[in-house]
């Protein structure tokens, strides 16, 4: 219990350490969501990929119609998860749904770039979601 404490004590020292130093690893350096991606690579992906299915405003009215429905990628529902939720989403597919995994398709970075696309589809009313990744 005592080691925990410590280790936590510590990580938080560390941590304020690190954010207080100005020459800390960059943004682009850390493994997780980044607020700059390729929105114009992601945009690319949607239209050749994700279209025929989500629709170009991907709001789930493209050619092919699926039980469950496709998702209205504009909708509070959707747009309300979380970045690693939606990536989740798109790297592994959604079991028993038309959702497939595209993990083999693209890097890690392209399912960001178009995720990143995806928070651009928000209805523009929406309180200022779709304004980039979170
Ligand atoms: C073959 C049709 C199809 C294609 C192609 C497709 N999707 Fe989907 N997608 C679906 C369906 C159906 C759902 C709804 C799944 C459900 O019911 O949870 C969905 C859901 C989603 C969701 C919501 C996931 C969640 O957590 O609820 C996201 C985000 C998404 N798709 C992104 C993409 C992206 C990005 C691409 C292109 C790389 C893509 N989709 C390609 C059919 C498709």
């Amino acid at each position: 219990m005592k080691a925990v404490y410590v280790g936590i004590v510590l990580s938080v020292f560390v941590g304020v350490t690190v954010s207080g130093y100005a020459g800390g690893p960059s943004l682009k350096e850390l493994n997780v969501s980044q607020p700059e991606r390729d929105v114009l690579s992601g945009r690319v992906i949607f239209s050749t990929t994700c279209v025929r299915c989500h629709g170009i405003d991907g709001k789930g009215q493209g050619q092919m119609k699926f039980t469950p429905p496709v998702a209205d990628l504009t909708s509070s529902a959707i747009q309300g998860k979380l970045d690693a939720r939606l990536f989740k989403s798109v790297h592994d597919g959604k079991q028993n749904t038309a959702m497939g995994a595209w993990r083999e398709a693209f890097t890690d970075d392209e399912i960001w770039d178009v995720l990143a696309y995806v928070r651009t589809l928000v209805p523009q009313q929406n309180d200022g979601m779709g304004s980039g990744l979170r």
